[in-house]
């Protein structure tokens, strides 16, 4: 009966053995998966014994509890599964909906995170909030239910958990770009005009004493030794140690990738190694010389910290999936993924950023534009793992633009990022990095070396815009065809030099 975590059962199972839980075979069901069973049975049963559950503390809508799982147990499958709070939905179990977010907070504030992509032991130390904490202990509606009920922001109710959720985070950290606070999650019903409504009446409201919430200890962890596969390190020196012995284990930075491999594609991930308790990877610091970003840095931090400096960078995270996607996704995730169309690399490569490796053996360094090798293949060795990445201090050119079928909660067609730099009319530094044109993302040479040392010009831009295609033989897939994706990186090439004449652009604007 006991097959890999995260694996599928291959019939259905009987359990009426089990004392405690005597109906439960009538919820086990072909197909439902491993870590879903096991986190409905009680501690000590069947898995008795198993050297890879963790334990986590933290507090759950005002109260500490202590949970021992696997360390890939979706929190969502243990609320509802568990703890029976099944005000908490699953929509499409992968981060895109919005209708399993939760409020969690920890020492650097309240944010939304989608519960069906995070895994347990990142919460660690941490207080959730779920819907059902979200009214007052005694009953008394929270600014953001009641204004639901009066705007009718309700039609089916699915969504709404999730919109609560989310609606009453962004109320707490008085944020009031509620186009973006919600665009992470979906109705289908209602219609988003009532909904905005609400999160607007509410928004003018105190916020409820009982959605302060205060993070407690981490909890006391015995299963962090090598032997037993799973890790909460606390730092760098103690991710090195643990990741040279596991050199085939998962890191798991925001599980924004690695939670979608355990829902939809049911891997067992063998050994995991959690980086949320290793506070040298967190964070962004500027100095003289440098901006550097812990590799654990969530976008979310970035886009805020970036800003003064390279506001276009800040602007292309604003396009980078959703509030709470954004909230758990990491920039060293985002680059060590080697993704082709992931959106922080173009970003990192157009400013010349360097990647800082760690393994037991010391750290290094090198251009993160050399760090993408080939599709799928980097230059990482397989007990290094990233520290961080720092940006050289320059005066801003950055230019970053996105193309992708839906302006929020997309993953790009095309990206481009241009660093063209011109000092009296001539071009003295020319960077252009694309996402989406090859297997990895890669800088334009071929184009580059029209602009570089000449003069920045009409012409010279036209120039460029056609030795793109010296550059790229771009794939066509279902975000976009090669034509399209040609097209459209020269003319971003194109809208760089119109939007550097000052002339206005308005890609937003729909056209007949
Ligand atoms: C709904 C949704 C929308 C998304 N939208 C976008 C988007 O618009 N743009 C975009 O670019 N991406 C998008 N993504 C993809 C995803 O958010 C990113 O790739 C993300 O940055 C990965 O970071 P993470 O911290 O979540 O990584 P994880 O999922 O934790 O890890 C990803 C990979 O990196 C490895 N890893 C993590 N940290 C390190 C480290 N420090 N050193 C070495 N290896 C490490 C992991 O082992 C794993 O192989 C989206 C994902 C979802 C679910
Ligand atoms: S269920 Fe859709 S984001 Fe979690
Ligand atoms: S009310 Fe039905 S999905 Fe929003």
């Amino acid at each position: 009966m006991h097959t890999k975590s995260g694996s599928r059962t291959p019939r259905s199972l009987c359990l009426a053995n089990n004392p405690d839980r005597p109906l439960a075979c009538c919820l086990i069901r072909p197909g439902l998966p491993l870590r879903r069973i096991e986190a409905a049975i009680p501690k000590g049963f069947w898995y008795r014994g198993r050297s890879d559950h963790m334990r986590t503390q933290f507090l759950l809508n005002g109260r500490q509890v202590t949970a021992d799982t696997t360390p890939t147990t979706t929190l969502l499958d243990w609320l509802r599964d568990t703890r029976g709070l099944t005000g908490t939905k699953e929509g499409c179990n992968e981060g895109d909906c919005g209708a399993c977010s939760v409020m969690v907070t920890d020492t650097s504030g309240a944010r939304a995170l989608n519960a069906c992509i995070l895994f347990m032991p990142q919460l660690d130390g941490k207080a959730v909030r779920t819907v059902e904490g979200i009214a007052a202990p005694d009953g008394t509606l929270h600014p953001v239910q009641q204004a639901m009920i009066e705007h009718h922001g309700s039609q089916c109710g699915f969504c709404t958990p999730g919109f609560i959720t989310t609606m009453a985070t962004a109320h707490l950290n008085g944020a009031t770009d509620h186009d973006i606070q919600l665009a992470g999650n979906l109705c289908r019903c209602t219609g988003y005009a009532p909904i905005i409504r609400a999160a607007k009446e509410a928004a003018g409201a105190p916020v409820p004493a009982h959605m302060h919430d205060t993070p407690v200890p981490f909890a006391e962890n015995t299963s962090g030794e090598p032997k037993a596969g799973a890790a909460p390190p606390t730092t760098p020196g103690e991710l090195a140690k643990w990741l040279d012995g596991h050199a085939n284990g998962t890191l798991v930075a925001g599980a924004t990738d690695v939670g979608l491999w355990v829902t939809k594609e049911f891997r067992d991930l063998g050994p995991v190694a959690f980086l949320n308790r290793i506070p040298e990877l967190a964070g962004v610091t500027v100095t003289p010389d440098v901006i550097h970003m812990g590799a654990a840095t969530t976008l979310t931090e970035l886009q805020t910290a970036i800003a003064p400096h390279h506001p276009a960078f800040a602007d292309l995270i604003h396009r980078y999936g959703s509030v709470q996607v954004r909230n758990a996704a990491t920039i060293g995730g985002n680059v060590a993924n080697g993704s082709p169309i992931g959106d922080g690399s173009p970003a990192l490569i157009a400013l010349d950023a360097t990647l800082h490796l760690r393994s037991v053996h010391g750290t290094r360094t090198l251009p993160v534009a050399e760090f993408f090798i080939a599709y799928g293949k980097q230059d990482r060795a397989p007990n290094e793992f990233i520290e961080a990445i720092t940006i050289p201090r320059q005066d801003d050119a950055l230019r970053c633009y996105k193309i992708s079928k839906r302006f929020d909660q997309d993953i790009s067609a095309l990206c481009g990022c241009f660093w063209i730099d011109v000092k009296d009319g001539t071009v003295t530094e020319a960077r252009l990095a694309f996402g989406g044109m090859a297997g990895t993302p890669v800088r334009a040479q071929h184009a580059e070396a029209v602009l570089q040392g000449r003069h920045w010009s009409e012409a010279q831009i036209r120039m460029a815009m056609t030795a793109l295609a010296d550059d790229f033989t771009p794939l066509s897939d279902m975000r976009a065809s090669a034509a399209y994706r040609m097209e459209a990186a020269q003319n971003m090439l194109w809208r760089a030099w119109i939007e550097d004449s000052g002339a206005a652009t308005n890609v937003r604007a729909v056209m007949p």
